[in-house]
């Protein structure tokens, strides 16, 4: 496993500058972060020009053109090119999103720079190592809890409780929120991060799930839930739109009233 992180305002040093493609008439020059745990070098950033003439209008899809045109070994994880899978969150120019649903034109800047999700242990190049993150997903219960006996067809809902999820259900867990939120930069071990305390509250207020004291137990705790300062990082990055710093004020009242 990697243990490299990349530093807070480091300068990492130019790698290699690789040529701008035959003919191309239009291109746009990204420079992207690679580290190879297997050569011995130091991460470095490498410069590629995209032929836009021969290239889709998305960051994905420049990443796609350097790995089939240019420079097979860069590495990046993606799957659906929708914005549905969450697999494809990094950080372009300072920001965290999504490559596939970040055009190269919505950046606003002639060099686009690509690193991988900050504080975060990197495996290879824009692949960060979110094992972490998805253990404290996990710690949650990211799913229905239950007593009562199983229904005969399925769990029943009011159109006006599934109203309720909205803002909160369309998390892809990108993280994305969850690697620019300072609090979790420091205490990243021991607070769950927005990603994890908005999921935690999606269950929270399902009004088919009967675990919600169970669910404030594993909060109860210094710093799973109070490391939240309403810096609101999250909601800022957020590529879906959600408040996971909102949810998290929702959590706080839960608790505050169980607490009464
Ligand atoms: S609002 Fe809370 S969870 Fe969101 S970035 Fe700030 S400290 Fe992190
Ligand atoms: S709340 Fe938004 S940024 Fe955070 S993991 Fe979910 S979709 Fe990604
Ligand atoms: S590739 Fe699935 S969200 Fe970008």
């Amino acid at each position: 496993m990697a243990e490299f992180r990349l530093p807070k305002n480091s300068r990492l040093k130019p790698g290699k500058t690789w040529p701008k493609p035959e003919g191309a008439t239009k291109t746009t020059e990204f420079r992207v972060y690679r580290w190879n745990p297997d050569d011995g070098e130091n991460p470095h950033v490498d410069t590629y020009h995209i032929d836009r003439e021969h290239c889709g209008p998305m960051i994905l899809d420049g990443l796609h053109y350097i790995k089939n045109e240019i420079d097979p070994t860069l590495t990046f994880r993606r799957s659906c090119r929708e914005g549905i899978c969450g697999s494809c969150s990094m950080n372009i120019n300072g920001a965290n999103t999504l490559a596939c649903t970040k055009g190269m034109d919505e950046v606003g800047e002639d060099v686009i720079k690509i690193y991988p999700l900050p504080h975060m242990p990197v495996i290879k190049d824009l692949v960060p190592d979110l094992s972490t993150f998805y253990q404290q997903v996990n710690l949650i219960e990211p799913y229905l809890k239950t007593d009562t006996a199983l229904p005969d067809k399925e769990w029943q809902q009011t159109p006006e409780d599934r109203e309720k999820l909205d803002g909160l259900y369309e998390c892809i867990l990108c993280a994305c929120c969850t690697t620019s939120c300072p609090s979790y930069w420091w205490n990243g071990d021991k607070y769950l991060g927005p990603a994890a305390l908005l999921q935690a509250y999606r269950w929270m207020i399902d009004s088919r799930d009967e675990g919600l004291g169970e669910r404030l137990d594993n909060l109860e705790d210094p710093f799973r839930l109070y490391r939240c300062h309403t810096i609101m990082n999250c909601a800022n990055v957020c590529p879906k739109g959600l408040n996971p710093a909102a949810a998290i004020v929702e959590i706080r009242k839960l608790m505050a009233e169980r607490n009464v």
